[in-house]
């Protein structure tokens, strides 16, 4: 997910509560304005647009040309819901399109056929997903010599050479605009027909299956958490809930990797309960692609196993599961966005019924007993070590 630097100066919010550009979206505006403009008659595309300004300009500049449209995709459905709210009134009219089905798109899946030259973005924090998006922006332009120009933009203490690489591998011609305060954009033109074809990066994790080591190989696409390295809370976790599993203390007839990432998780749950419902589900579009790439590569395809691009499981049941695994998101490695995990707790509580458990690891320096006891249920811590902890929690 991209978040807009908390840092970014905005000017004060007018009253109507949408907040004008910060100042990496306007060095984004003004980089594309000076790159050949937003209002040329055909579609604009915006990627990863975190608060909406990005699409409103876009909007603003494409008004008078009836037949362009923005296409504004993003890997979060959260972001995408939240845009479809905002533009409710574009999307109606067709001047606006979202990624809002409930299977996820590739941005060049979401564009094709799309005449726009054009794309602005905020840079995505993982190189990978960089490397994703720049492909995705130059298979857009097509085979037959059209142009695209990517401008995309940061906080200029989060941008490195690595960027401009990354972009170089896709595009001929890249560039670093004038700054603005603390922000810069990249500009990358004229895509190279021989750029690399989209990959998802392999891994693999060794974990205790029933008792039993088994090695399953990971896939990674675009900047999903973790990349195809197991995370070391997630392993701790899956060695105290194998144990328990063998001990005949956890059983489920219907489990639940809430926030799948990668999908270690997952495929553990469908290796280890074959007969079980197994759901992943993840807000990142790149959560969810890899997390099918990882069960098809462990051979864990199955009736009953399934992924979905779900923000905060809103479209499972309640009362539908046994067993909810989460491994929360955490922000920079040690601040925690508390709402954030709350949320996710409050849907774990939900899809839980009453006697289930929810497992749950967190780094050990925060505390979590009281949040899931508040939330869920009785809690007993299952592993610790220097720097996770797994709790369980029983839904009362
Ligand atoms: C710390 S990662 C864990 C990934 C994986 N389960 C693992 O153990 O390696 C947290 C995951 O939660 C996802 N996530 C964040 N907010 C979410 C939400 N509201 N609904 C669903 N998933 C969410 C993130 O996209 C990310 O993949």
């Amino acid at each position: 997910m991209t978040t807009p630097d908390p840092a970014d100066a905005r000017p004060t919010a007018p009253e109507d509560d949408v907040a004008p550009p910060d100042q990496t979206e306007r060095v984004i505006l003004q980089a594309a304005e000076e790159a050949g403009g937003l209002a040329a008659p055909r579609d604009l595309l915006v990627v990863g647009d975190a608060t909406g300004a990005l699409t409103a300009a876009a909007l603003a500049a494409l008004a008078g040309h009836d037949r362009a449209r923005v296409r504004s995709w993003t890997v979060s459905r959260t972001e995408a819901l939240a845009l479809a709210e905002r533009f409710a009134a574009e999307v109606a009219t067709g001047r606006l399109l979202l990624p809002t089905a409930r299977e996820p798109l590739s941005l060049d899946e979401f564009a094709a056929g799309t005449d726009a030259r054009l794309m602005l973005a905020r840079l995505p924090k993982a190189l990978s997903a960089l490397e994703e998006l720049a492909r995705g922006a130059a298979a857009l332009a097509g085979g037959d010599g059209r142009d695209m120009v990517i401008v995309a933009g940061g906080r200029t203490k989060h941008m490195t050479r690595r960027q401009n690489e990354v972009l170089a591998r896709s595009f001929a011609e890249v560039r670093a605009s004038r700054g603005l305060g603390k922000s810069r954009a990249l500009i990358a033109a004229a895509p190279r027909p021989d750029r690399p074809a989209p990959q998802a990066a392999s891994g693999e994790a060794a974990v205790p299956v029933r008792g039993q080591e088994r090695v399953l190989p990971l896939r990674a696409r675009g900047g999903v958490f973790g990349g195809a390295r197991p995370d070391a809370g997630s392993l701790l976790l899956l060695e105290a809930l194998d144990r328990a599993l063998v001990a005949g203390e956890v059983t489920a007839e219907a489990a639940v990797d809430l926030g799948s990432g990668s999908g270690l998780l997952t495929a553990y749950l469908a290796a280890a309960l074959p007969a079980a419902q197994v759901l992943g589900s993840d807000d990142d579009a790149d959560a969810v692609a890899s997390t099918r790439a990882t069960l098809a590569a462990a051979g864990l395809e199955r009736d009953g196993v399934a992924v979905t691009w779900d923000a905060a499981l809103a479209g499972a049941e309640a009362d539908s599961a046994d067993l909810v695994l989460l491994n929360p998101p955490f922000h920079d490695g040690t601040a925690v966005d508390a709402t954030l995990v709350q949320g996710l707790l409050d849907a774990a509580a939900r899809v839980l019924r009453p006697g289930g458990q929810l497992w749950f690891v967190h780094n050990s320096h925060l505390r979590y007993r009281p949040e899931l006891a508040a939330r869920i249920g009785p809690v007993r811590q299952r592993a610790r070590d220097r720097r996770f902890t797994v709790l369980s929690a029983v839904r009362d």
